[in-house]
């Protein structure tokens, strides 16, 4: 199964009453697996969790540590785009110059490297520690 087919399948499981707008991603990880997730919403607006936060959480309990591919996709006008909180947990896993593609459940695709999605990002290079 293509990837943005996960991110498809795993975004019917979203819980999102507040927003109305359902999200998927899938990752690939280095060594080959997929990780799903969806956005999880709350009464409480800001504890809601995005669906790329989700995909990341099942990949590092899973032991997986790196991130070769993410596919993401909502019912959007256009492609949707991770959040910059999103870009940021994305760059702490990402391995080479890693792929998002980005889509509309209407069949719309757009494919961004992290690198364009997240210029000039805080790393590790920053801190002297
Ligand atoms: N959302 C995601 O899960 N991923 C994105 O890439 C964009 C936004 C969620 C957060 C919230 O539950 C809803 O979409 C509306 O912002």
């Amino acid at each position: 199964m293509e990837l943005l087919d996960h991110a498809r399948a795993v975004r019917e499981n979203a819980y999102a009453p507040y927003s109305n707008f359902k999200v998927g991603a899938a990752l690939r990880a280095a060594d080959g697996r997929v990780f799903t997730g969806c956005n999880v919403e709350n009464v409480a607006y800001p504890e809601g969790t995005c669906a790329e936060a989700g995909a990341i959480a099942a990949m590092v309990a899973a032991g997986a540590d790196g991130i070769t591919e993410v596919a993401v996709i909502a019912e959007s006008p256009v492609p949707v785009s991770p959040c910059g909180g999103c870009r940021q947990k994305l760059a702490e896993f990402a391995q080479g110059d890693m792929t998002v593609t980005m889509a509309t459940t209407a069949g719309e695709t757009k494919v961004m490297t992290l690198a364009e999605l997240l210029p000039g990002a805080f790393d590790q290079s920053h801190m002297d520690r």
